[in-house]
Formats: C-alpha cells, structure tokens, sequence
C-alpha cells in the first residue's frame, strides 16, 4: 500500500495524465472517486487493527480517564447506517427512536449525491458522509456500504455494532430493545466483545434462492473462479447488522471485491449487493453470524424484484407486532419498505405501540 505523503500527488499525476491519453468520460472521473475509495478503506484498516478498552455501564468494568481527569465510563455504542438516494422520509419516527440515548449510538448517511435532499435536521444534522452514486443493479451499492462502514470505524472506536437501513426502513421496536438484545446487557471490553462468540453479526446468508444460478453466472460462467465457487455463493438480505470484527474485514477485503465489481453482462439478475456481503461472511467466519436478518420485508406477491410497500392505511398497531414476529427465537427490530405518507400514522402509534415494549 502507498503510504500517504506520496498518495495524493502520484494520483494527481496519474490522473492528468490519464486526462491526457483518453477522452473524458464516467470512467475515467471516477478515478479520482476509486483512489479515495482506496485511502479510506486503508485508514479504517488501519484503525480496526488495534483494540480499544471500553468501559462497562454495570460495574467491575474498566474506567478510562480522561485529559481532564475525570473518570468516565464509555458505552458501547450502535453506528446507524443510513444507506439513501432521497429524503429520510421517516426522520422523526427516527429521532423519536434515538431520543434520550446520544451516548449510545452514532449516526452515518450516505446520500446519492445526483439527488436534491431536504436536509433532515435533528439528530441527522451534519451526519452526511461524502458519497458517490449509487445505482441498482451494479456494485455501487456495495461500495457505498463499506463507505459508511469504513467511516464509522474511524470515527468513534466506541461503535461495535453497525446497522445498516434504508430511507424506507422503520425501527418496530425501542432503542433500549435492541441495545440489550446487541450487548446482552453487559459489555466489558472491546477484546472481549471481539472473542466472544456470542456477539454475532446478524446477517442472513442463504443458499437455497431459487435463481441462484443465473445470479451466479450474470458476470460471466466462470467468472467468479477461483475465488467463488457457486457452492460457496450466498445470497441474503442487503440490510445487515455487523460487529466490529467483521465490519473491519469488509473494510480491509480485496479477493471478492474484485470478483463482485464486475459489470454484470446483461439482463440476468443482479443484485451484487445481496451476494457480497453473505458469500463473503459466510466464507470467512461462518459461525460468527446468526444467518438471518433483524429487518422484516414482506416479499409475498412480489415478482418485480421490489417488495410490498406498506401504505397509510395499512399502518395499525396490529401490523407492527406481525412485523415484528419471526420463526425463530428472536424478534424483529425493522421493517421495509413503507411509502413516505406512512409517517403521520406511524407518528400516531410511536409511543404506545411502536417504541412500547
Ligand atoms: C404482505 O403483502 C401482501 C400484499 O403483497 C399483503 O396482502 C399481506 O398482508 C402482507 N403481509 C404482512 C404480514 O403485512
Ligand atoms: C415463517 O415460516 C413460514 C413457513 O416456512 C413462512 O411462510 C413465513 O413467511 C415465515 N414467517 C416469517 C416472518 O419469516
């Protein structure tokens, strides 16, 4: 890897003349996007590769002290990731959802940046990363993932768990909910958050989908080999929540990113957003996730590769306690996708039902 004092001006360099030899073109402006895309992957390689001691709210933990010599007690803290490419349509459901908890969470947006948004305010306030363009249907999505990732890692080495929604996405459940569902009520160290195996990502990993193959093959028969074998190729949902462990290996990973960039060929499904991300945990640490998601989406009906948008009239509060339950031990914390108009019933429902459990 460059180290940094030369990176700048060998890509300026190389850039220009680059300008020089080929015409202007999509591609050739991106170089400059890819060579930041670079840097910052590094550096929040880099930051991952130490441990930090963090305190723990229940006692018995450790203390760090601060330049001012006050003793105080960290906690664990959630990265929200807002992955989006319009408004924050349900922004105050969100800032309902984070009232009263500001040491515990941290807050990253990725905002397609070919779109106009209404800044979002609040606890959103300044919490906007710099983006690319992101695009259906291509690996943008995926790059824009381990952007925010990559951001959160660096910016507060408090952040063990990252959750990554869309605009689209609601929490069904209370912060205090899902924060004890994630640290199981007690964090003592960051070193033993990392060993412990009963911090896992929860992120689903499939391997049944019925078009896995034409998933597999849209880039070409035989062009994920060697790395991906299709008995090794995964598919699951594109929203996931990751521990610091594994956020720092996808950060640092390059032998599938090389593979899950290429341009799919033609109209076969693509959706490398959904494969990269499961094919890869479930190669590198299989037991570290749970294999399935905590965001409710209801496919049922759904051919067009979209999922049922819930509507105003749908919103009740005997919708939000079916969202939340799953087939397995555990409970939904989100659910997807509800059409902007949703907002003034589900702002109805917020206290009583919604964060009420
Ligand atoms: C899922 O969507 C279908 C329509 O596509 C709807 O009839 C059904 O009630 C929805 N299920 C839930 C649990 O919301
Ligand atoms: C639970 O499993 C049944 C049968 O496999 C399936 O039809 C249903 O959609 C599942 N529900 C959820 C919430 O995943």
């Amino acid at each position: 890897m460059v180290s940094s004092p030369f990176l700048l001006p060998l890509a300026l360099l190389l850039s220009f003349t680059l300008l020089f030899v080929f015409p202007l073109n999509q591609s050739h402006f991106s170089f400059f996007g890819d060579l930041q895309d670079i840097a910052l992957f590094h550096r929040a390689t880099i930051r991952t590769s130490h441990l930090v001691v963090v305190g723990s709210g229940s006692g018995g933990g450790v203390s760090s002290v601060s330049r001012l010599g006050i003793t105080s007690n960290p906690k664990p803290k959630i990265a929200f990731l807002f992955l989006t490419n319009s408004d924050l349509f349900f922004a105050p459901l969100w800032e309902r959802f984070f009232r009263g908890h500001g040491l515990r969470y941290n807050i990253y947006i990725h905002a397609d940046p070919s779109v106009e948004l209404n800044q979002p305010g609040g606890v959103f306030d300044g919490r906007f990363i710099p983006a690319r363009r992101t695009e259906r249907a291509s690996p943008t999505l995926i790059t824009a993932a381990r952007r925010l990732l990559a951001h959160a890692v660096i910016d507060d080495p408090l952040n063990l768990y990252f959750a990554l929604v869309s605009q689209r996405c609601i929490p069904i459940h209370s912060f205090d909910f899902m924060y004890n569902f994630l640290f199981k009520n007690s964090v003592t160290s960051l070193r033993s958050f990392s060993s412990k195996s009963t911090y896992k990502s929860y992120i689903e990993i499939l391997s049944d989908e019925p078009n896995l193959y034409e998933r597999y093959i849209a880039r070409g028969a035989t062009a994920m080999l060697p790395e991906v074998p299709f008995e090794r190729f995964r598919v699951g949902s594109q929203f996931f929540i990751l521990t610091r462990n594994h956020a720092a290996l996808v950060v640092k990973e390059r032998k599938l990113w090389r593979k899950f960039k290429l341009p799919c060929l033609g109209e076969e499904p693509c959706y490398p957003e959904e494969h990269y991300f499961p094919t890869l945990l479930s190669m590198e640490d299989p037991q570290g996730c749970s294999h399935y998601t905590l965001t409710r989406v209801n496919w049922t009906g759904c051919w067009d590769g979209h999922p049922h948008l819930y509507s105003p009239e749908e919103v009740s509060p005997a919708l939000i306690q079916t969202l939340r339950q799953s087939n397995s031990s555990y409970s939904f914390f989100f659910a997807r996708k509800f059409s902007p108009e949703a907002l003034t019933p589900l702002m109805e429902i917020a206290d009583d039902v919604i964060f009420r459990d």
